[in-house]
């Protein structure tokens, strides 16, 4: 088994040589100029190893023959696949952008590969491999642990860790739109203590962002969390905005429960008594679950403010649901 997850180790290396070479080719025009029009500087498309993936069916496969490799060891790496009526073989991506995916020693151990006129789907990433582990891979750890910052900021795309990473925000890592899970968590604890969670301010990504929390909280880490506005995703922000108004966000993230609470008010018309009833309500069964008493106090008077309430009703709500967990 280890000296397969050698080859395969291999292979991938080839393979995204192969593909970065073939981005500079004739082959590579198209991808080059899309490369372009999304702003993306050539030294970090080299820095990230970006390549593209030939229209021909079996380039790749072509290719890692010539370097002597098996075919079962192509199937293995999930870069060859067989033909749906099984006659023969052909590479899994073909006429894309590819992203190599890294481990935190910075191996390549799969891709991700973008479509770059109309298709579907969007991404097509390597499959589960003896190399390659969705649950616990983060995209961009091999370069944000060698900043050593004890705070790291997680987001959903490939192109949003490589965009911040070229605005000089380099301690972020992707979680390539799988959900945050308990594997990821124990990962990012070997290298950072705080999260600042920057999912897509759509309605999927503020969905992501709501279920993450609790994964990283129950994993000990602090965690604040930031939006970009109008729906957009981190890379748009900042291809849009620049690196300056990007800050600007950054030191305004927030502590996950304002993030919680303001999703909920968003059910509500606090205009409407019977509603400023559920919203405190439901604040205060969140609020409940903060440990720290003074961060229940200081939280709850966000929650008085937004609908009027008194801050004594308010406590005693989660007083009530405090004791009844103890
Ligand atoms: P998004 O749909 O937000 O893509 O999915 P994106 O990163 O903003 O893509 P661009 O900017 O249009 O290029 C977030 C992440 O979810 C995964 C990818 O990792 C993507 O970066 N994804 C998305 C897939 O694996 N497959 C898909 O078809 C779409
Ligand atoms: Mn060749
Ligand atoms: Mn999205
Ligand atoms: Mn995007
Ligand atoms: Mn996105």
């Amino acid at each position: 088994v280890e000296q397969l997850k050698e080859r395969l180790f291999e292979i991938h290396s080839i393979a995204g040589r192969f593909y970065y070479d073939v981005l500079q080719s004739e082959e590579g025009a198209d991808a080059r100029s899309y490369i372009e029009g999304r702003k993306l500087q050539a030294a970090v498309s080299r820095k990230f190893g970006l390549g593209y993936a030939p229209e021909r069916r079996n380039a790749l496969m072509e290719h890692l023959k010539e370097k002597g490799y098996a075919i079962n060891d192509m199937l293995q790496s999930g870069l060859v696949i067989e033909n749906k009526d099984k006659n023969g073989y052909h590479d899994r991506f073909r006429g894309r952008l590819m992203f190599p995916i890294f481990d935190f020693q910075g191996r390549v151990v799969g891709f991700g590969g973008r479509i770059i006129g109309k298709g579907e789907p969007k991404y097509l990433n390597s499959p589960e491999t003896i190399l390659f582990s969705k649950s616990r891979n983060l995209y961009g750890l091999n370069f944000a642990k060698a900043e050593r910052k004890k705070e790291l900021i997680l987001v959903e795309g490939y192109m949003d860790m490589i965009s911040l990473y070229q605005g000089g925000f380099r301690n972020v890592v992707a979680s390539l739109g799988t959900a945050f899970n308990q594997e990821h968590a124990r990962t990012l604890k070997k290298f950072a203590e705080d999260i600042i969670l920057l999912y897509d301010s759509d309605e999927a990504g503020t969905n992501a962002a709501l279920r993450a929390i609790p994964v990283l909280c129950t994993n000990g880490f602090r965690v604040r969390v930031m939006q970009v506005p109008n729906g957009k995703d981190p890379d748009e922000f900042i291809k849009q905005n620049g690196a300056l108004e990007f800050s600007k966000l950054l030191v305004n993230a927030v502590h996950y429960i304002s993030f919680e609470i303001a999703c909920i008010q968003k059910k509500y018309n606090l205009d409407n008594p019977e509603h400023r009833v559920r919203f405190a309500t439901e604040a205060a069964d969140i609020l409940s679950k903060l440990d720290n008493a003074i961060e229940r106090n200081v939280y709850a008077g966000e929650v008085c403010r937004m609908t009027g309430v008194e801050e004594a009703a308010i406590r005693s709500e989660i007083d009530k649901r405090v004791q009844k967990e103890e």
